[in-house]
């Protein structure tokens, strides 16, 4: 079978379009988080990774750095390593020098150019592991190649504490399909970013320097580009809020003024200080995380956190 193509896997233009037109419909306003990723919000994504006030990338990375080997461990021998949404495959580094003989590892993108890159320098570094990269949109079915010898279970990694961007009842059914994909004898790796004193909590979507500011209306930049959209990025205003119940931040453009916005032919008017929500990031207790888990059938065996408790690492397992 031919392997697919790049454009195949990222999103047509017409979707991007119908999730903007649902989104801005759709009371409070929103618009499609996924699309906050184009090549500008990417390396915008990156520069929030570095800022003093973003605390999640380098706390678990040092979780991660400290425990992999504890986690390796209670992984078992002869391991099958799935990351759905790979990326650049620097924390899933700590996991694979600790694992005891594993069978292989899948890394899982839409971004096929950068999966076979990162694939081809992850198989110099670990010239004894089988790289198996899978092109497919994992927020959608997919299925994993088959391999041989069959491994003794298959792991998912899934680290940033993106599954935080998802609304509670689509974290649930991402961990339900997880659960099927794993089968009983499974595991889950998760990063999950807890709640926290707001002091901390709010700096971290709100820096100083403005980085997210203008990852947040890179997507309005974004929409202006691609749909043929008229915002003003001058009229509108990165906030960063908490809501509680359930707990996260919700980061969104505010508008300054009473306007209207054209998007691919179509009018949208905001109301002076009407807000559009651009993401959702979740901040679960870690009670609360272990009853969403639960809701899937998956069971909390494990949690590694840095010694502040600001970040956890958590293995589940089916709960049956
Ligand atoms: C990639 C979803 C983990 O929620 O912390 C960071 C995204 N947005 N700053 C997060 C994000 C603005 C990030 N995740």
């Amino acid at each position: 079978m031919a392997e697919p193509k790049l454009r195949d896997l990222l999103p047509s233009t017409a979707e991007f379009r119908d999730a903007v037109f649902a989104g801005l419909s759709s009371d409070p306003k929103t618009l499609p988080t996924a699309y906050l990723y184009d090549e500008t919000g990417a390396r915008l994504f990156e520069a929030i990774c570095t800022l003093d006030e973003y605390y999640p990338t380098r706390t678990e990375i040092a979780i991660m750095r400290d425990h992999a080997a504890a986690m390796a461990r209670e992984l078992g021998p002869r391991v099958r390593l799935v990351e759905p949404g790979a990326g650049a495959l620097t924390k899933v580094r700590y996991l694979l020098a600790h694992l005891d003989d594993p069978v292989d590892f899948v890394p899982i993108d839409i971004s096929i150019e950068q999966l076979e890159n990162e694939a081809r320098i992850l198989a110099k570094e670990f010239p004894e592991l089988p790289v198996h990269p899978v092109a497919a949109d994992f927020t959608e079915a997919f299925a994993l190649p088959p391999v041989d010898p069959p491994p003794a279970r298959t792991v998912i990694y899934y680290p940033g504490s993106t599954i935080g961007n998802f609304l509670p009842e689509d974290q649930v059914a991402f961990l339900l399909r997880m659960r099927e994909l794993i089968g009983s004898q499974g595991a889950l790796l998760v990063g999950v970013d807890l709640y926290k004193d707001l002091s901390k909590l709010l700096p971290a979507y709100d820096d100083a320097a403005g980085v997210t500011a203008a990852f947040t209306k890179n997507l309005l930049a974004r929409i202006n580009r691609e749909l043929d959209g008229t915002f003003d990025t001058g009229l509108f205003e990165h906030r960063a809020s908490f809501e509680a119940e359930p707990s996260r931040v919700v980061l969104e453009a505010v508008s300054s003024v009473d306007q209207t916005v054209e998007v691919a032919g179509r009018s949208f008017h905001f109301a002076a200080g009407e807000a559009v929500r651009t993401e959702y990031s979740h901040k679960p207790t870690l009670e609360a995380f272990a009853k969403l888990a639960g809701t899937a059938g998956l069971l909390v065996r494990r949690v590694w956190t840095d010694e502040d408790d600001m970040f956890s690492v958590q293995l589940l397992e089916p709960a049956s």
